[in-house]
């Protein structure tokens, strides 16, 4: 049976929404008061994340940020089509067990099998890893829409009471429950079942502010001004009915691109030229480039 009390975390990571806020920033995650809540609560209630929403918004990112934040040890199941137990759990090492065998001739099977059902004989996978784990720990599933639903009804279950069972070991519990973040695409429904175990998360673009903010802060040598054109330049954009938005990695390409060039700020000539940095699809950079002229002179405008 569980030990823990999966009801709440007896210990609190934060002790406030502002707090989650202030220090992702400090490992150069720009959150609002929306996302930092709901990693506030997922700490309070103990309940996983599921993070969906569309590409290069930072799903990934935000996992990876409050691993760092929080000084835990990230674990990673990047989750795929045929991922199976044996990959996200543990599976027996049959080579090292197949030439313990061949050692061991002679002695009796009892004793052999002992043998080789042990700890020595594991390999852990990153499920049985994060329950495992000694020390604090962030669960990063992602892409869990691609995943079978044989194999998400594994991970409900494992996310319902952090324990494995290993038929030949004995049942692990784990000490602490993990901070979990599940990242999603939406290329799939997900079960209801899982749904209901989550806290649920949509990361939409940013804001010109925040989307500003983080190229500042990921993009050396940018200045204010340039930072804010691109923000605002990349958000007219996605106003536009195109086939595939530019995403904030997009974002981050194009600025670093921009500074690599020497430029100080964009005019319609040199937006139109680095397009296909920010849009992939040619119909994309068609329909963009006609509205450009309209977008370069609005963002420089003065004072908006
Ligand atoms: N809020 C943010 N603060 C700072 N950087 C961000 C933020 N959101 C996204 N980024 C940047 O955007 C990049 C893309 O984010 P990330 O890889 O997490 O996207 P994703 O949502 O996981 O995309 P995909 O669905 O393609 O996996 C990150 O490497 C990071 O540099
Ligand atoms: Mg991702």
């Amino acid at each position: 049976m569980s030990s823990l009390d999966l009801s709440s975390n007896a210990e609190p990571r934060f002790s406030s929404v502002a707090e989650v806020r202030r220090d992702l920033e400090r490992v150069g995650y720009f959150a609002d008061d929306g996302l930092a809540g709901v990693v506030y609560l997922a700490d309070r209630l103990g309940k996983p994340v599921l993070v969906e929403g569309p590409a290069g918004t930072g799903k990934t990112e935000l996992a990876k940020s409050v691993a760092a934040m929080t000084g835990a040890r990230l674990i990673r199941l990047q989750c795929y089509e045929g991922l199976d137990e044996s990959k996200a759990l543990y599976e027996w090492n049959y080579k090292k067990q197949l030439l313990r065998i061949q050692v061991e001739q002679g002695a009796g099977w009892e004793e052999v099998e002992e043998n080789i059902f042990s700890e020595d004989f594991l390999l852990t996978r990153p499920l049985l890893e994060a329950i495992s784990a000694p020390e604090p720990v962030v669960l990063l599933i992602d892409e869990v829409d691609r995943v079978e639903i044989e194999t998400e009804a594994l991970l409900l279950e494992v996310l319902s009471d952090y324990q494995v069972s290993i038929p030949e070991l004995g049942t692990v519990v784990a000490s602490q429950i993990p901070l979990v973040f599940l990242t999603s695409n939406n290329t799939r429904e997900l079960s209801e079942a899982l749904k209901r175990r989550c806290l649920f998360l949509h990361l939409d673009y940013p804001s010109v502010e925040r989307e500003r903010a983080i190229v500042l802060a990921k993009v050396p040598g940018i200045t204010d001004q340039l930072a804010d054109q691109v923000a605002r330049i990349v958000r007219s954009l996605r106003a536009l009915d195109l086939k595939k938005h530019p995403s904030i990695s997009e974002t981050l390409d194009w600025a670093r691109t921009l500074v690599l060039l020497g430029i100080e700020s964009v005019d319609e000539e040199t937006a139109r030229s680095t397009l296909h940095l920010l849009l992939k699809y040619r119909s994309d950079i068609e329909l963009a480039a006609k509205e450009l002229a309209a977008a370069t002179s609005a963002a420089a405008e003065p004072g908006r």
